[in-house]
């Protein structure tokens, strides 16, 4: 069959460029033993895998991405043929494959089967119920603990984890507060979301900002972005403080155009700061309860669901850049196929 791919062309340098990716044609082969063939629905666009394109990337959870060869994403897919006793055809399957049509599942490679019990939009499972909207439940539940009353601050707020965890904050009696990359977001943030504040983190005065929005300081800092910002927040954090850190976005593009880090971790000591890095895929027994509070407050009302949709394979690294450019509001996902 005709596969539609989009290879890493280029590596990107900063945040990633439309031009760094190529869209190709090529052809599924036969499945050997121990492989599946995934009739790929929906395509998910994850900040942490610009962290892979680089040249000297690599860890255990993927190795460096090859030139020409199609970019690593998670996908959502459905089994069409399966030399694998251990995946059947027809189920779904949520896996870290590629940004192609069909993809080929290896023995060893990461999947999860996909139950759509609480019978909601598939692309779901990619964003509120998947590894992003669950980042937002694990990094609060577990982590950040607000209480009614406490201040909550998210930064990259309206992306798929911050409009998540924003959303699960206020459902858990915090004030809370968005940083995001325009006035127009911030708006966003609070007619859409329910942010008690939107606050553009480019302003010049952001620290005087934060001040005045956090007069007795942050007790959590839900950080998705890391770097300078996380510096500015460190100044205005609250005694006893939990920083969930998520992410750090800020990082991911700043190797060659300079960025920075915090200079005054101190503050940590200080005001005796719990900062704690967590990642969700590790947490998969436990995807059952996340999903299950997420899926109770969207029937709730309590929870939306904000989606950044593009159509077509040939779209991923157009919708990949923009990511880095702050144009999605909600979970950038790419919609490949029908089920
Ligand atoms: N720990 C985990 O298990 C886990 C799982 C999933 C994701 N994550 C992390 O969660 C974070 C968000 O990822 P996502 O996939 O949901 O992406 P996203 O938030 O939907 O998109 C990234 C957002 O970051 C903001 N941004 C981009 N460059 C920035 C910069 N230099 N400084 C500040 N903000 C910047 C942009 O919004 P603005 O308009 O606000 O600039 C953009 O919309 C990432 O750090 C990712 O690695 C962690």
């Amino acid at each position: 069959m005709k596969n539609t791919q989009v290879v890493l062309a280029q590596r990107p340098e900063g945040a990633p460029k439309a031009n760094d990716f190529a869209v190709v044609e090529t052809e599924t082969v036969p499945l050997e033993d121990g492989q599946a063939l995934v009739k790929n629905l929906y395509i998910s666009l994850d900040a942490g895998f610009r962290n892979w394109m680089d040249e000297d990337s690599g860890d255990e959870v993927l190795p460096a991405m090859p030139l020409g060869k199609a970019v690593m994403g998670l996908i959502l897919g459905e089994v069409i043929e399966s030399r694998n006793s251990g995946i059947e055809v027809g189920c779904l399957l949520m896996a870290r494959l590629a940004w192609e049509e069909f993809s080929v599942v290896n023995e060893g490679d990461w999947w999860v089967e996909v139950d759509n019990e609480h019978q909601l939009p598939l692309s779901y499972h990619l964003g509120v119920l998947g590894d992003t909207g669950m980042s937002g439940y694990f990094g609060l539940v577990d982590i950040g603990q607000p209480k009614p009353g406490d201040t909550v601050v998210v930064s990259a707020a309206g992306g798929a984890v911050g409009s998540v965890a924003g959303q699960i904050a206020k459902i858990m009696g915090a004030r809370v507060i968005g940083l995001a990359g325009s006035d127009e977001k911030c708006q966003r943030l609070v007619n859409e979301l329910g942010y008690d504040v939107g606050i553009n983190y480019k302003a010049d005065n952001l620290s005087e900002l934060i001040a005045q929005h956090c007069p007795d300081g942050i007790d959590v800092y839900f950080d998705n972005v890391g770097g300078l910002l996380l510096e500015t927040i460190l100044e205005h954090i609250a005694h006893g403080a939990r920083i969930p850190f998520c992410g750090a976005v800020a990082d991911y593009t700043a190797q060659k155009s300079g960025g920075g880090g915090p200079s005054n971790l101190f503050q940590l000591v200080a005001q005796c700061v719990t900062l704690q890095g967590f990642m969700t895929h590790f947490q998969l027994e436990r995807y059952p309860e996340a999903r299950s509070q997420l899926a109770q407050w969207l029937a709730s009302g309590e929870l939306k669901a904000h989606e950044h949709m593009y159509h077509g394979v040939d779209q991923c690294g157009i919708a990949f850049s923009d990511m880095f450019a702050g144009k999605n509001f909600g979970k950038a996902v790419v919609k490949v196929a029908a089920s």
